[in-house]
């Protein structure tokens, strides 16, 4: 079984506890927060205030958050201060990423890195030992509701196969254009978290949207 984080990018922020508990209910796993400083992404979203109670209505559920943020390095205690378990930064967002990732390790988060659609997957070389998870990019960040990038699934295969070689434990999660209907192709590639907002939160029936990716 997948993993699915519905993505509350496309929940009503004016009901954000109710459209956060509903997928919990609806058996989510996962619950994916996505951040934008609008400097990184040309977009603007929220910031630990807002995921302290969005953790206060995920209740079991892993609080995912994904920083698209330039220099991640000042915000990530914050967030893991509000409620964060699996805290991620883009490889692009900072100098030092491998600084970055100690800085998670030590904050006792789940620590994930991100590669944008254009980002070669070599740039995980010299951390990927120290990951819980990947994040990859299928769509370029910044909205929901984009159509996927065919090129992810390759690069998908090849961060999978790389973790296997390693032996690893690795998670891969798969960000964007992500849908009941094509969810097979990524499990397929080798991911293990869906992050989908458009496809959860725009289906007439979200139970079953989260049904089918879980079982994809
Ligand atoms: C985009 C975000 C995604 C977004 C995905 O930058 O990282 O998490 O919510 O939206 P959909 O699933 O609609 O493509
Ligand atoms: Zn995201």
């Amino acid at each position: 079984m997948a993993l699915v984080a519905p993505s509350i990018l496309s929940a009503d922020f004016g009901h954000l506890d109710r459209d956060v508990r509903e997928v919990v209910a609806l058996g989510a796993p996962w619950v994916h927060v996505d951040v934008m400083d609008g400097r990184f992404v040309p977009n603007l979203t929220l910031g630990p205030p807002i995921v302290k109670a969005i953790a206060a209505a995920a209740g079991p559920a892993v609080v995912d958050v994904h920083l698209m943020i330039v220099e991640p390095e000042r915000y990530v205690a914050d967030f893991a201060a509000a409620g964060a378990q699996v805290l991620t930064v883009h490889a692009e967002a900072t100098h030092h990423l491998h600084r970055a990732v100690q800085q998670l390790r030590a904050l006792g988060v789940q620590a994930g890195v991100a590669l944008n659609p254009h980002t070669p997957e070599s740039i995980l070389d010299y951390v990927l030992d120290e990951l819980d998870l990947v994040l990859i990019m299928s769509v370029n960040p910044g909205f929901g509701g984009q159509s996927l990038i065919e090129a992810v699934f390759p690069k998908i295969e090849r961060v999978r196969a790389t973790i296997e070689a390693r032996g690893l434990s690795t998670l891969i999660e798969v960000d964007g254009g992500v849908k009941p209907d094509n969810a097979a192709r990524f499990t397929a590639a080798g991911a293990h978290v869906l992050v989908s907002g458009s496809g959860v939160y725009g289906a007439a029936d979200r139970g079953a949207a989260i049904r089918a990716l879980a079982e994809a």
